[in-house]
């Protein structure tokens, strides 16, 4: 059973239309849908933003419909001086939650999550290297690389150039982080396939509205691609 998360209505929307023999289940507020997308057993939910609404969704996904990978489709700022353009594809290598952060009272281990230890979780490289080449094939180009979560949308260069520089993200968006912790900590493998839709910068706050329609699209559609090969 193959577990995907998006935010946004728009994010799972696709998704769930193309759904057969689809059957809802709302669980604490939030619907699961489960049926088969391109002929594979699935369950797509929209988590809400953020890391505790996703990292919730995920856990739920695991422990009541076993799913696993389970994946984060969406949208996310692209850090512009990396070369990330708004339309571009980016599967991430691994996450990092930008603001978890006691290094006032942990010093240089204050950026690592408890528990777990560390500050970056691994994406499956498997699931993510098929998502990647199906990206390649369908668009010709796919970015690899850190994608940085935190409970803000980022719309300021100050801001960006901070988390770029001191994580080296190629994008930043609200749940992958937290998805990934939920997954960690359950020894469930996870991958965040997200299309560019704003550069996170001055002009995100213009930019969001007039590309999130499309950059989600796009990486639902890559999705239905990829999913028989999983
Ligand atoms: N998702 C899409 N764009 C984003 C941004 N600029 N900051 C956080 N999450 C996002």
């Amino acid at each position: 059973m193959i577990g995907i998360i998006g935010a946004m209505a728009v994010e799972v929307e696709g998704l769930i239309a193309a759904m057969e023999q689809k059957q809802a289940e709302t669980v604490s507020r939030v619907t699961f849908w489960r049926g088969t997308l391109s002929g594979v057993d699935c369950v797509v939910a929209q988590c809400g933003a953020g890391k505790v609404n996703s990292a919730l969704c995920a856990q739920t996904m695991i422990l009541k419909y076993g799913a696993s990978p389970v994946i984060n489709t969406g949208v996310a700022g692209g850090v512009g001086s990396r070369d990330v353009r708004i339309g571009d594809l980016v599967v991430a290598t691994a996450v990092l939650q930008h603001d978890y952060d006691t290094t006032p009272i942990d010093g240089d281990q204050g950026r690592c999550l408890p528990i777990l230890g560390r500050e970056r979780l691994e994406t499956d490289a498997r699931v993510s290297e098929i998502l990647a080449d199906c990206a390649r094939e369908a668009y010709g180009g796919v970015h690899r690389g850190l994608i940085a979560t935190g409970d803000q949308f980022i719309s300021g260069k100050e801001r960006l150039h901070e988390i770029a520089r001191r994580t080296g993200a190629l994008a930043c968006e609200m749940e992958g982080g937290s998805i990934g912790q939920a997954c960690a900590l359950a020894d469930v493998p996870f991958a965040v396939l997200r299309a560019i839709s704003d550069n996170a910068d001055d002009n995100a706050v213009d930019d969001f509205p007039r590309f999130a329609r499309e950059s989600a699209e796009k990486s639902v559609a890559l999705l239905l691609k990829a999913l028989p090969r999983l």
